[in-house]
């Protein structure tokens, strides 16, 4: 991967923060071995914001969660800021993900038992931040995606697009330097699409690193670069405007059957 003549040159100033070096994730269930990433070259600089696109089953999720250090690679190198992600104790990949990442996952995982307030501010609980900083922030990032109104509602009570909405808050409350987004509008209409879409350009402009899953071109071109995963490979990559050029190929990729 080079960097175009189009690139903005801050880009090629950029210092590299994940580089996964042919990093495979094999399944094994019963007699079958699902080869879910197979030999992933990834390089993505400090304030990228990157869209990883592909049908159902490429291995999208997967490569989220081994960025998230929610899961391991098989084998290959996956380096954090220049450090071997495996050097690190189990303890150490807990602080780096409470303290560096936020998750916006498909399925939106908010705690059923907690309200919309107690959601948002879980992971800032986990930070060891004070209550008043809490509920600053937690204010503050459900004011953002316009969820201020349903601080006491449970999931429960709450459409679909709304839960994701409060999902987006929690991953946004504590300002991670990394963003991991798994088809954070997939439930949404266009219009709150769009708005959470602003918000993670308003996030990446603050200076996040952003990589977003994502099957909808529409969305994909918010990104300054799309990568492509098919069967567990990088079968394509693309940068900024030319992002768009493959709408149709992406919308048989297998838009919205995913979950
Ligand atoms: N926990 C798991 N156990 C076994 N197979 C899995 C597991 N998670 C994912 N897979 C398989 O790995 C492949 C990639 O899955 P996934 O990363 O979820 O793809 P995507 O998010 O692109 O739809 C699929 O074939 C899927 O069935
Ligand atoms: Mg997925």
């Amino acid at each position: 991967m080079t960097a175009s003549p189009t690139t903005p040159s801050t880009a090629e100033s950029r210092k590299s923060l994940i580089k996964l070096d042919g990093v495979t994730k094999v399944y094994y269930t019963d007699e079958l071995e699902t080869h879910a990433l197979a030999g992933i070259q990834l390089d993505i600089l400090e304030g990228e914001y990157v869209a990883i696109a592909g049908p159902s089953g490429g291995g999208k999720t997967t490569l989220l969660s081994i960025l998230g250090l929610l899961d391991s690679p098989t084998s290959g190198v996956y380096l954090l800021g220049g450090q071997p992600v495996e050097s690190l104790s189990r303890s150490q990949r807990a602080d780096v993900r409470n303290q560096r990442i936020g998750f916006i996952f498909q399925a939106f995982n908010l705690i059923g038992d907690l309200t919309v307030y107690e959601n948002v501010e879980l992971p800032l609980t986990y930070r060891g931040m004070p209550t008043d900083e809490r509920r600053k922030r937690v204010n503050a990032a459900l004011e953002r995606v316009g969820m201020s109104h349903r601080t006491n509602h449970y999931p429960a009570q709450l459409s679909g697009g709304q839960q994701q909405r409060v999902a987006v808050a929690r991953a946004v409350s504590g300002d991670p330097l990394i963003l991991l987004a798994d088809e954070p509008t997939g439930n949404l209409d266009s219009a709150n699409g769009e708005a959470i879409m602003e918000l993670l350009a308003e996030l990446h402009g603050n200076g996040a690193t952003i990589c977003m899953v994502t099957h909808d071109p529409r969305f994909a071109r918010h990104a300054e670069r799309t990568v492509h995963l098919f069967d567990g490979r990088i079968v394509e990559e693309e940068r900024g405007d030319r992002a768009t050029t493959d709408q149709q190929e992406l919308r048989e990729s297998g838009f919205g059957i995913d979950r």
